[in-house]
């Protein structure tokens, strides 16, 4: 397994480019599934969860190539509409095929996301929203199945609580459903407008994408499209972090400002200050002093979920004391017994961690847990005295490109070792 090597106490400066985002690629590669023509995807990020995607829809029967910067996908035929276990038990976002392939075939098999890292994590709204548009439902030997042998029939689907993928799986469910679908209480996220936009490209009748309110016209056929996808706000987040605790001044490249605007509001409560050199660069260096500011996270425009790691280790470096409180996932504090190690002062009370700074962190050797935490510990090993190992890089792998090259181009001694 690969670790990270990181000598903490260089500045980071210069131009630090972003990938296009994950979580925009993942429902794009998904929707490919609902045309036999073909779907030429752009500025798709080469992660692990992008490539099990891109297998994932493979096995269902599509004809993936890989070209600069993407992919050239015709699912001509779907031969077996199912998600094998070895594949969704690697990547949960797999349950985005649901949609689809119920959409395009009538049929879906996807085996139970088991829970991960940060929480339980269950699909039954997906799964509820589908019954809504008149699937059929069972679950057996592990196996989710989705049937609708006569077609899916628009509806009203109301979700209970926000959900990202479930509104990206119910979006693609309906386009092809006869009818009129509307979802109401829809996430927001820019990656749902983002499938929306393609989508639209590809055919599709849909209002409202971006808004808590979607309605969308079925039809009966989508045809092929090119689209390039959305710049990746979370890597982008995370730049903007390691620049206002080592910025000399970094800036970070190829970002869309709106995506990161709650994010930059607390940064800039916190004492950060920022530039904008052009429509798509942010430039920020390292604060002088930084405040503890309390933060809670929320479904956008509210400051992201995905962020919450990688904005704590920053708040172990400012005056005072900050209270988090992590209001999406139960259990997304993985980060925080690694931080200690490395000589933060951090208190968890249930969804709330309270964080004491400015404590000066020594190199440790450290763990991944999961994404976000691994992009935590990336973060603090740069302030840290000393050099920090952290084990497990592969977490980190699943959504960040090439990120070790990234920060070794704008200053950060920081090297993989297999
Ligand atoms: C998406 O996950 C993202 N993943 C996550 O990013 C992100 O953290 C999350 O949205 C919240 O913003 C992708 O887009 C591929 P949810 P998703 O459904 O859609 C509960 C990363 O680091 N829920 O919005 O799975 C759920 O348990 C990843 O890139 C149900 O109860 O998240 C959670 O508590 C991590 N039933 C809350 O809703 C359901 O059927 C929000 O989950 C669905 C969700």
């Amino acid at each position: 397994m690969d670790t990270f090597i990181i000598e903490g106490g260089h500045p980071v400066s210069g131009e630090i480019p972003v990938s296009g985002a994950k979580n925009a690629a993942l429902p794009v590669l998904a929707a490919t599934l609902l045309t036999r023509d073909e779907v030429s995807l752009e500025r798709i990020p080469k992660v692990r969860d992008i490539r099990t995607m891109a297998n994932l829809i493979e096995s269902v029967g599509a004809e993936v190539t890989p070209n600069d910067g993407g992919y050239r996908i015709r699912a001509a035929e779907v031969t077996s509409p199912e998600a094998p276990y070895e594949l969704v038990k690697t990547m949960r976002a797999s349950s985005l095929v649901l949609g689809p392939l119920v959409a395009r075939c009538g049929e879906a098999r996807v085996s139970m996301p088991g829970g991960c890292a940060i929480g339980a994590r269950p699909i039954n709204l997906h799964l509820a929203g589908l019954e809504k548009l008149g699937a059929k439902i069972t679950q057996e030997h592990g196996y989710i199945r989705a049937h609708a042998p006569h077609g899916l029939k628009g509806g009203v689907i109301h979700f209970d609580r926000i959900t990202v993928t479930g509104t990206e799986d119910l979006m693609m469910a309906a386009v092809l459903a006869e009818g009129e679908t509307t979802i109401e209480n829809a996430a927001l996220e820019p990656e749902v407008a983002d499938l929306a936009d393609l989508l639209t490209k590809m055919g599709a009748r849909i209002e409202g994408a971006g808004t808590s309110t979607i309605r969308i016209q079925g039809v009966s056929e989508l045809h092929g499209a090119t689209h390039a996808i959305i710049p990746d706000r979370i890597e982008a987040g995370t730049f903007l972090i390691a620049g206002a605790l080592a910025g000399d001044p970094l800036t970070v490249c190829g970002v869309n400002p709106n995506h990161v605007s709650a994010l930059i509001d607390k940064m800039r409560q916190a004492g950060v200050e920022f530039s904008f050199p052009a429509d798509d660069r942010i430039e920020v260096r390292a604060a002088g002093t930084l405040r503890a500011v309390d933060l809670a996270t929320k479904e956008y425009p509210g400051f992201a979920t995905d962020m919450q790691a990688q904005f704590l280790a920053m708040m172990t470096q400012a005056q005072g004391e900050s209270q988090i409180i992590e209001t999406i996932f139960e259990n997304r504090f993985m980060h925080v017994s690694e931080l200690l190690r490395m000589g933060a002062d951090i208190t968890l009370d249930g969804n709330r961690a309270t964080v004491r700074g400015k404590t000066q962190l020594s190199g440790a050797r450290v763990m991944a847990s999961d994404l976000r935490a691994s992009a935590s510990l990336v973060i603090a090993a740069l302030t840290a005295q000393g050099e920090t190992v952290i084990d497990r890089v592969y977490h980190i792998d699943r959504g960040y490109e090439r990120i070790e090259e990234k920060l070794r181009g704008v200053g950060a001694k920081i090297r993989r070792a297999r």
